[in-house]
C-alpha cells in the first residue's frame, strides 16, 4: 500500500486485530466487573479501536471522545495543550483512556495530568499500540493490545499524514523505505 510518498506492507490483519481486541475487552471486563466505567477515546487515532473494543465490553459505561488541541501560549515559546470534548466531572470515577498508540508517551503523559487534576477515582490507559524503545513517560499503560517495535505503522485509525485511517488492517513502514 502507497501512501503519500512511502510503501507500507501488512503487519497485522483484520481477525488479528479483532481477537486481540476481544482480548483486551474480556480482562477489562474482568477487572472492572463491579465498577461503572467512563471510557475517554482519544480522536482522531482512537476511533476505530474505540468503536470495537466497546462493542465487547459488558459493563456499565459511559463513553466520551476527546482531543488533545494544542495552541500557542501567552509565554515566549512552548505548546500548551488544552483539553477538549470533556464536558462531565470525572471526580470519583473510573477512568479508562482509550488509545490507539503510546509512543514517546508525551500525549498520555499531558492527558493523565488534565485528568488527574479532576480526582478520578482510578485512571489507566488502555492503548492498542505501544513502543517500548521509543517510550519515554515514567509509567507504561496497563493495559496493552501490541508491544511493537518503533517502525512507523499506519491504519485502523491511525494515519501517515491523514492518510491511511480507514484500513481494517494495519500496516508497517518497508524496511527498505527506512533508509
Ligand atoms: P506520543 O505522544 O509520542 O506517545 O505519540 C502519540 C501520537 O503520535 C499518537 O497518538 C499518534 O498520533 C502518533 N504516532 C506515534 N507513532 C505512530 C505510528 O507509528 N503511526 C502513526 N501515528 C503514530
Ligand atoms: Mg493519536
Amino acid at each position: 500500500m502507497k501512501l503519500h510518498d512511502k510503501e507500507f506492507e501488512l503487519f497485522i490483519g483484520e481477525d488479528a486485530l479483532q481477537s486481540e481486541i476481544v482480548a483486551l475487552a474480556e480482562t477489562l471486563n474482568a477487572n472492572y466487573h463491579d465498577k461503572h466505567v467512563v471510557f475517554l477515546a482519544v480522536l482522531n487515532g482512537a476511533f476505530m479501536f474505540a468503536s470495537d473494543i466497546l462493542k465487547r465490553i459488558s459493563l456499565s459505561c459511559e463513553v466520551s471522545f476527546i482531543k488533545l488541541a494544542s495552541y500557542e501560549g501567552l509565554t515566549s515559546k512552548g505548546e500548551i495543550q488544552k483539553l477538549i470534548g470533556l464536558n462531565q466531572n470525572l471526580a470519583g470515577k473510573h477512568v479508562v483512556i482509550l488509545e490507539d498508540i503510546v509512543d514517546t508517551g508525551q500525549t498520555i503523559h499531558f492527558l493523565l495530568n488534565l485528568i488527574e487534576e479532576q480526582n478520578p477515582a482510578s485512571l489507566e490507559v488502555c492503548t492498542l499500540f505501544y513502543k517500548p524503545q521509543a517510550f519515554k513517560g515514567e509509567n507504561k499503560p496497563k493495559y496493552i493490545g501490541y508491544t511493537i517495535s518503533n517502525r512507523f505503522v499506519v491504519g485502523y485509525g491511525l494515519d501517515y499524514n491523514e492518510l491511511g485511517r480507514n484500513s481494517r488492517e494495519v500496516y508497517q513502514l518497508k524496511e527498505e523505505a527506512l533508509n
